[in-house]
């Protein structure tokens, strides 16, 4: 079976860049991207592509090469879904904040309504494709509802989980190293619907790296690849607290570590805590599932990764106001990166959210400066945490748009995100213009310390 009319549910992080490439792979294909979100498609749209709604490096080259061309973005969800052969459901299942399974099980309402909306439209045979993140076995509930809604047509249905790392988004999407996809693998409709998909992704990806399997295992192998990711950080912070009481460094540590070709030497940076919207959402849902299984030790194994990154993010913060001889009320602290990690300008479950909702609980003065997080989204993800109203945050939070201009008159500068551009600041004059002591905490490892302390600085780094 040949596609020639893919349409994607949901222009986010995932289906954007995924369809984009897709689009620019197999220009034969028409890639129709809907979102019920009519601001994020009019950014899609936008003639000057550099104001597309979301920053991936490399992408808005491609969105220029395709867009109108073979890719389109769009708020007709049913006109899209009516002309597609195939459906990639790619819309948010964070957390639940209600009822059962709150803060744990995954919210999965969007999926749901795209399920409905599918059955009521489809007037020929589709295949559909869960790009979300779901719970494993979550396909049998869309199968039921397509099955039982619909207007008779035959639906398959696939579970193709992205592996795409927000930063790298281009990247990872064009050289993958592996694309899973999961399908019935019993039924001659099942095969045909996998080998539709496994087509699209050869138009680029070698079939080597194309892996096939029973959808169960399929939907299960992403929330276990995102928990085993976040363990390694988790293993590694852990580590770093050991490091700074024993004189060790955690990056030498890591160093050793990592040439054991067992262990491999990627994902062991130690940080502030992961950030971005995945690992914690997963690694909870990882938990729920378990916990429903009653398989409680497994639960508690989990658990602990987010146990120990939780951990992380107090006690960096925790460090910064015993260092300033325990209070930091009324002081300015420079608060240099707000995105969960450089190249993106996505802020979900940052670190630096909740190091500076710590600050705020100590009556802190905080100056905010990331190059490509604006103002409001940062007032919007501590108004998200309701500890603070939304007067006191606007008191007591500024944002600013340089780096300069954050650390002036600082007590103290928190780097919360690995942006390069902080690693070629002119430290020297920023130190010139901070109040004395001047204090440095790099919750990223990125800057040098010795070169720091000749300068002048009171520095500290997670770590060492
Ligand atoms: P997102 O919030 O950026 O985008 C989801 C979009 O879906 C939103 O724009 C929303 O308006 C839209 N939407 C929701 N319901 C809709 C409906 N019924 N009809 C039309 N549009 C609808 O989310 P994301 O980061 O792109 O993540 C999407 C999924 O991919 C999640 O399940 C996530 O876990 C998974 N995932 C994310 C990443 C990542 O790096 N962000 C990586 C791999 C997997
Ligand atoms: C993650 C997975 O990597 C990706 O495969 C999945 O599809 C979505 O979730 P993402 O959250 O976009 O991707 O970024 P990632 O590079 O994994 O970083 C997550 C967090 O961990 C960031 O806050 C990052 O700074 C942190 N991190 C990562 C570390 O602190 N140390 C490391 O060594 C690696």
């Amino acid at each position: 079976m040949k596609i020639k009319n893919i349409c994607c549910i949901g222009a986010g992080y995932v289906g954007g860049p995924t369809m984009a490439v897709i689009a620019q792979k197999c220009p034969s294909v028409d890639v129709t991207v809907v979102d019920i979100n009519e601001k994020r498609i009019a950014a899609w749209n936008d003639p000057d592509v550099e104001n597309i709604p979301i920053y991936e490096p490399g992408l808005s080259d491609i969105v220029k090469e395709a867009r109108d061309r073979n890719l389109f973005f769009s708020t007709d969800v049913n006109a899209a879904i009516d002309k597609a052969d195939m459906i990639f459901i790619s819309v948010n299942t964070p957390t639940k904040t209600y009822g059962i399974g709150k803060g744990m099980a995954a919210d999965l309402k969007w999926i749901e309504l795209c399920a409905r909306q599918i059955a009521e439209v489809a007037k020929n045979d589709k295949i559909i494709v869960e790009k979300s993140t779901l719970p494993v076995r979550t396909a049998a509930a869309l199968k039921d509802i397509l099955d039982n809604t619909g207007n008779g047509v035959k639906f398959q249905i696939l579970s193709n989980p992205e592996f795409l790392a927000e930063g790298t988004a281009v990247e990872d999407l064009k050289k993958p190293d592996r694309v899973l996809i999961g399908g019935d693998i019993d039924t001659p409709e099942g095969k045909e619907a996998m080998e539709a998909l496994v087509n699209i992704y050869a138009s680029w990806v070698p079939k080597e790296n194309i892996l096939t399997t029973n959808v169960w295992s399929s939907e299960l192998s992403k929330l276990t690849a995102n928990a085993f990711l976040a363990q390694r950080v988790s293993s590694i912070n852990a580590m770093s607290e050991l490091c700074e009481k024993t004189g060790a460094d955690v990056n030498e540590v890591a160093k050793a570590v990592g040439m054991d070709s067992r262990v491999g030497p990627k994902f062991l940076k130690a940080s502030v805590g992961f950030g971005g919207s995945c690992f914690q959402k997963d690694i909870l849902n990882l938990v729920y599932i378990a916990k429903t299984f009653g398989l409680n030790e497994v639960a508690d194994y989990w658990e602990q990764v987010i146990i120990m990154n939780d951990h992380q993010k107090r006690r960096f913060a925790a460090n910064i106001v015993k260092t300033l001889y325990n209070t930091v009320s009324g002081k300015k602290i420079a608060i240099l990166g707000w995105a969960f990690k450089k190249d993106t300008n996505d802020t979900r479950e940052s670190a630096a959210i909740y190091v500076t909702d710590y600050l705020l609980n100590e009556q802190a003065e905080v100056v905010v400066y990331d190059p490509k997080v604006n103002s409001e989204q940062v007032y919007a993800d501590l108004e998200y945490l309701c500890t603070h109203s939304n007067e006191e945050i606007r008191e007591r939070v500024k944002v600013v748009t340089s780096a300069e201009e954050a650390c002036k008159d600082a007590h103290a500068i928190a780097v919360l995100t690995e942006w390069d551009e902080f690693k070629e600041l002119d430290w020297k004059e920023v130190y010139e213009n901070m109040l004395k002591p001047a204090f440095l905490f790099d919750g990223r490892r990125l800057l040098n310390r010795k070169t720091k302390e000749d300068i002048g600085f009171e520095f500290y780094a997670i770590g060492s």
